[in-house]
């Protein structure tokens, strides 16, 4: 089979590789779809933290199963599949949470993933299709990330939730935050990414933060009160430092985004709100499959996301593309017959 193989920061190589082959406790996928995320740019470009290469990329996948020993899934299913790969045995595995498993095995990350014709991956991961297309099944996972930090701040219908950073993982966080029933208000300071929230996934309030007086805004729209949620998908430093200042008293502030510094902010501030902070890590299966319900309920259209499609033989001409913020990519979707 052809595999893509990312050797180091900056080159790609197609490969041919033996198919794998079914072991017990596995299946043996087709891959129909690899979506194209920030980790795999990252990863490309050298900047992704404690990654090894060569490195086979790809963890937003959907397939049709080959081979597989997994109770209630048939040969020719379509499915895409959990990628954290977890222990079972650790204290986050005993207590129900495997998206944060001590020893968690990301596919794409980790451990080689989907940029290859066939691939295979533990059984219990799999997740049923359920009547949703290719393109669907591979935007399950972006989504579920999102989806996760909005059930981590538990929130509920009717309180202002202020989603910061409008890319891919925001935008799925503002959904869910919507869907949850919240008031989402989105903060960026790409206009661009603003009025894509505006205009295709319907947010009310948008907020420039680099032409703005963001606390005044959010004050405004809040009537004072200000935002009793708070998630932040930037994971840039000085996006989070400045957050904790728009969080309302006895408000949540979920960390989505991730990044490699030390979070500083002031204790009087943070206690005088009673604030609580959290981090999310992942999805879980009851994300991904609270994705598919909204889905199929059509609550998220994920056609909005796929800006950029190609086909697997031009991943290698077209990636470094996707990395130049002019070209406007909120997901690139690659096909494979
Ligand atoms: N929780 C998880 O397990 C998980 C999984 C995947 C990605 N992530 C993280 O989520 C974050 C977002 O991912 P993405 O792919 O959507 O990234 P992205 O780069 O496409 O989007 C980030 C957005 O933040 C905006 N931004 C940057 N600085 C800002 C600032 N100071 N104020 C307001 N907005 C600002 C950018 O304009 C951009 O639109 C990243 O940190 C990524 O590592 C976390
Ligand atoms: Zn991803
Ligand atoms: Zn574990």
């Amino acid at each position: 089979m052809e595999i893509l193989v990312c050797n180091t920061p900056g080159s790609f190589s197609y490969e041919q590789a033996e198919t794998p082959v079914a072991k017990p406790g596995h299946t043996l996928l087709k891959i129909k779809r690899i979506g194209i995320c920030g980790t795999d740019l990252h990863a490309f470009e050298g900047t992704q933290p404690f990654f090894n290469y060569p490195r086979i990329l790809g963890h937003e996948l959907s397939g049709e199963i080959v081979e597989t020993d997994a109770p209630g899934f048939v040969r020719g299913e379509a499915v895409t599949f959990v990628p954290y790969f977890n222990c079972g045995k650790c204290v986050a595995c005993r207590n129900g949470k495997p998206n944060c498993c001590t020893s968690l095995k990301v596919s794409g990350v980790h451990i080689d993933g989907g940029m290859a014709e066939y691939l295979s991956v533990p059984s219990y991961s799999l997740v049923h299709g359920d009547g949703l297309s290719f393109d669907e099944l591979a935007l399950v996972e972006p989504l579920a990330i999102g989806a996760h930090g909005v059930r981590r701040a538990d929130v509920h219908k009717d309180e202002f939730v202020l989603v910061v950073g409008a890319g891919p993982i925001g935008l799925g966080a503002m959904e869910f935050a919507r869907i949850a029933g919240g008031k989402v208000i989105a903060l960026d300071i790409n206009d661009q990414r603003l009025a894509f929230c505006r205009e295709r996934i319907g947010v009310e309030h948008t907020v420039n933060g680099l032409t703005e007086d963001v606390a005044q805004r959010l004050a405004e729209i809040t009537n004072g009160d200000m935002p009793t949620v708070v998630i932040d998908a930037t994971g840039n430093l000085r996006a989070i430092n400045s957050a904790f200042a728009y969080l309302a008293h006895g408000g949540r502030y979920v960390l989505v985004g991730l990044q490699k510094g030390e979070i500083a902010f002031s204790h009087p501030e943070f206690h005088k709100r009673e604030a609580t902070l959290m981090s999310s890590r992942n999805a879980t299966r009851a994300d991904f499959e609270h994705v598919i319900h909204s889905m199929k309920n059509g609550l998220v259209d994920p056609k909005t996301y796929i800006t950029h499609r190609v086909a697997f033989g031009q991943v290698k001409d077209e990636f470094e593309s996707w990395l130049d913020p002019a070209n406007g990519v909120i997901k690139a979707m690659v096909e494979l017959g």
